[in-house]
C-alpha cells in the first residue's frame, strides 16, 4: 500500500473511531497502541498555559509535542524555556521550522524520541495531550518529581489522582475528541506530608503535634496540645503549601487556628494566625517530622 493510501486508511479510521465513539478514550489510538497526532486548538493551548500560571522562570516539557504549538506559545507569549518531546521525526522538523518562524529558536529544543524514555526531572511544568492510558503509566514518574510541578493534561484525566483544578470549555472547532468540548487538568505534584509533626508554639500552648495521613494531595489531619485533640478541617495540601483550621480549647479558651506552612523535606515553616473573635495574632510556626 502506498505511503499516501495507508496515511489515508489511517485517518478515515481515526475519524470513524472519532465520529462513533467521542468519549472512548481506547478507540483514539491507533491499532500499534501509539497517540495520534491531532493538535491542540489554540484557544486550548493559551488555557494550559495559564492554568498553569507559567512563566519566564519556568522549564516547559510537552510530552508528545506534535507541531510545537504548546513549546512555541508559552516561549513567545510567556518568555518560558521548553522541549518538546516528539517519536515522529517529521514533526519534529515542523516544530523547528515553526519555532524559527516564531522567532523563539533559541528559547525551545525539540527531541526525537520515545516520551517514556524521557528525563521528567528538568522540567517545573509539563504539558500533554496522550490518552488515558499513558497519563495512568506516567502517573508513577510524575508523583515523583520534585513538590510543586505542575502538570497539565488536555482532555484526559489521572484516574484516582484528582487534579487539583478542571476546567471545560466549549471548542466545536475541534476535529476529535469529546462533544465539541476540551477539558483541562491541572495537578500539582504533592510534598510528602505523612507522619508525625511536632512544632512548639511559644505562647499559644507549647508543644503542637499534628499527624497526617495522605493520599495524593489529600490530607487526612489530627492535631494536638496540652494533651487534648482538637478538631481539625479544611486541610489543604497544594504542592509544598499546607493550610489547615483547628479549633478548640487552648490554655483554657476557646480558638481558630489557621495554619499556613511550606513543607521543605521533615520540616514545615510558617505560620498561624489564631483568633477567637475578640482578638487575632500571627504567630510563627515550624514543625518537625518525627518517627
Ligand atoms: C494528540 S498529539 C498532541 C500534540 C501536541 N502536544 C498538541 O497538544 O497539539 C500527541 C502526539 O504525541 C506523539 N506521540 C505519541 N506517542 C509518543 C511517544 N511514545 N513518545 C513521544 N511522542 C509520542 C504523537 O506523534 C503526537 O504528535
Amino acid at each position: 500500500m502506498s505511503m499516501w493510501k495507508c496515511w489515508f486508511r489511517r485517518l478515515a479510521q481515526f475519524a470513524f473511531v472519532a465520529a462513533a465513539a467521542p468519549a472512548a478514550a481506547q478507540s483514539w489510538a491507533w491499532d500499534d497502541g501509539t497517540v495520534p497526532f491531532v493538535v491542540t486548538p489554540e484557544e486550548i493551548v493559551e488555557r494550559m498555559l495559564r492554568v498553569a500560571e507559567i512563566g519566564p522562570t519556568d522549564r516547559l516539557l510537552d510530552l508528545g509535542s506534535g507541531d510545537g504549538r504548546i513549546v512555541i506559545r508559552a516561549a513567545q507569549k510567556y518568555g518560558t524555556r521548553g522541549t518538546g518531546i516528539e517519536i515522529d521525526p517529521s514533526l519534529i522538523a515542523r516544530s523547528l521550522a515553526n519555532a524559527a518562524a516564531a522567532g523563539v529558536s533559541d528559547r525551545v529544543n525539540f527531541v526525537a524520541q520515545d516520551l517514556f524514555d524521557t528525563d521528567l526531572a528538568q522540567a517545573s511544568v509539563i504539558t500533554m495531550y496522550l490518552l488515558p492510558e499513558f497519563n495512568l503509566k506516567l502517573r508513577p514518574r510524575l508523583l515523583a518529581l520534585a513538590p510543586g510541578t505542575r502538570i497539565v493534561s488536555h482532555d484526559w484525566d489521572m484516574g484516582d489522582w484528582v487534579p487539583d483544578e478542571s476546567l471545560e470549555l466549549r471548542t466545536p472547532e475541534k476535529a476529535v475528541g469529546r462533544d465539541g468540548r476540551s477539558r483541562v487538568f491541572l495537578w500539582l505534584v504533592p510534598a510528602d506530608a505523612r507522619g508525625r509533626l511536632v512544632g512548639e508554639i511559644a505562647d499559644h500552648g507549647g508543644a503542637w503535634e499534628f499527624r497526617f495521613d495522605q493520599k495524593y494531595q489529600q490530607i487526612e489531619a489530627a492535631a494536638r496540645v496540652q494533651g487534648h485533640d482538637l478538631v481539625v478541617r479544611g486541610t489543604r495540601l497544594r504542592g509544598r503549601e499546607i493550610k489547615l483550621v483547628v479549633t478548640g480549647v487552648v490554655d483554657g479558651r476557646p480558638w481558630n487556628q489557621l495554619f499556613r506552612g511550606e513543607i521543605d523535606g521533615d520540616t514545615v515553616r510558617g505560620e498561624v494566625l489564631v483568633s477567637n473573635g475578640e482578638s487575632a495574632r500571627r504567630l510563627p510556626w515550624t514543625a518537625k517530622r518525627h518517627p
